[in-house]
């Protein structure tokens, strides 16, 4: 071979090579390219051999420097080549794996259920009033969540609880004020002071009702405890849950194991008492949170009646107590403005969410 036809065929394979490495899509279309052009049957590996064997130095230097140059211009098509095919097939496993351009999941936090929310701060009130924690069954001895409350048998005030019977000695608890004398037996000296939180049972279901539903119970018994006691703690308390403008009212009223037994009312918080106004207004200009009387009923209390403090194994001449129970549903239906009492207990996050 002589110099001019090494330069021709490299003019011509060169470029035939270039557009060959470049038209590959594939890794393995650019291997065939690679092996085909520059491999041992290549007619760059050709070419090289053929420099060799031409007449002189001259030649041979020039064709060697043709070759080098033709060989360079190759490996560096082929090299970016490769990299391109190889980049773009990355980006084509990432495409069909992951869309990074979607917006992130979060992955969801838990939080504390509203009722617990507001037991939690019930009882931190109640806490720092001094009040221990106490708790009791849910499935009840009849003994302990009627009689000893001062209902016996075929009293009439057992039919305010529409009670579910497990048989005709075992209930599902109606209320918590059962948890008072397995205190009071349970602690046996003054002061007791104790709060239960727990769930209660009654056959009763509405938008303001739920056959399970929750209440908190506080008794306190000792040498000296009085009515005002009782409404001072009270005052605390409603100051403390529904804010510092808040006031108690007490009505008289009947439950069988307190005497005096009281409702509580709270000042309206909506309308601040005067009836009209405030966030909930109706259409007639009053307010609906408290139907326009200015207070909102919230619980039950009263001084513990002597027969439950001897139920309790207490001497009723020497110690006097008041008790009252709450319910924790009621209470957060008012500060949130609840419509539903089952909204609770449907699970459902949209609700859940917002507290
Ligand atoms: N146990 C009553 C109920 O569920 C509420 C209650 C009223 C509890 C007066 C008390 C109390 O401790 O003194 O209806």
């Amino acid at each position: 071979m002589t110099l001019a036809e090494i330069e021709q065929i490299l003019q011509r394979s060169v470029d035939q090579a270039l557009s060959a490495l470049g038209a590959a899509t594939t890794a393995d279309e650019l291997e065939h390219s690679r092996v085909h052009y520059l491999g041992q049957k290549g007619f760059l590996t050709q070419a090289k051999k053929s420099v060799g064997q031409l007449a002189t130095v001259d030649d041979k230097k020039q064709a060697g420097k043709l070759v080098n140059e033709a060989d360079a211009r190759l490996r560096k098509a082929y090299d970016d080549h490769k990299e391109r095919i190889e980049a773009a097939l990355r980006e084509a496993e990432l495409a069909e794996r992951w869309d990074v351009t979607l917006p992130g999941r979060r992955s969801l936090r838990g939080k504390r259920h509203p009722l617990t929310m507001t037991a939690d701060d019930i009882l931190d009130v109640l806490g720092s009033l001094g009040f221990m924690r106490a708790e009791g069954p849910e499935i009840e001895h009849d003994w302990y969540n009627f009689e000893a409350l001062n209902m016996p048998r075929e009293h009439p005030a057992r039919d305010m609880q529409d009670t579910f019977y497990i048989d005709d000695d075992v209930v599902l608890r109606t209320h918590t004020s059962p948890v008072q004398v397995r205190a009071m037996l349970a602690l046996a000296r003054p002061p007791i002071r104790v709060a239960c939180y727990g769930r209660v049972y009654r056959n009763d279901h509405d938008i303001t009702h739920s056959p399970m539903f929750h209440q908190v119970e506080g008794l306190y018994v000792d040498e000296t405890v009085t009515f005002g006691d009782l409404k001072g703690t009270l005052q605390v308390f409603v100051e403390r849950i529904f804010g510092a403008r808040s006031k108690v009212r007490l009505r008289p009223s009947f439950f069988p194991f307190t005497e005096p037994s009281v409702e509580v009312d709270l000042s309206c918080f909506s309308c601040g008492g005067s009836g009209s106004g405030g966030a909930a207004l109706g259409d007639d200009g009053r307010c609906r949170l408290c139907k326009a009387t200015g207070w909102i009923e919230i619980m039950g209390a009263g001084m513990v009646d002597p027969e439950v403090l001897r139920f309790g194994g207490l001497d009723p001449d020497k110690l006097t107590g008041f008790a009252f129970g709450i319910g924790v549903e009621r209470v957060a239906m008012l500060r949130w403005g609840v419509p539903d009492i089952r909204l609770f207990f449907e699970n459902d996050r949209r609700f859940l969410q917002q507290f």
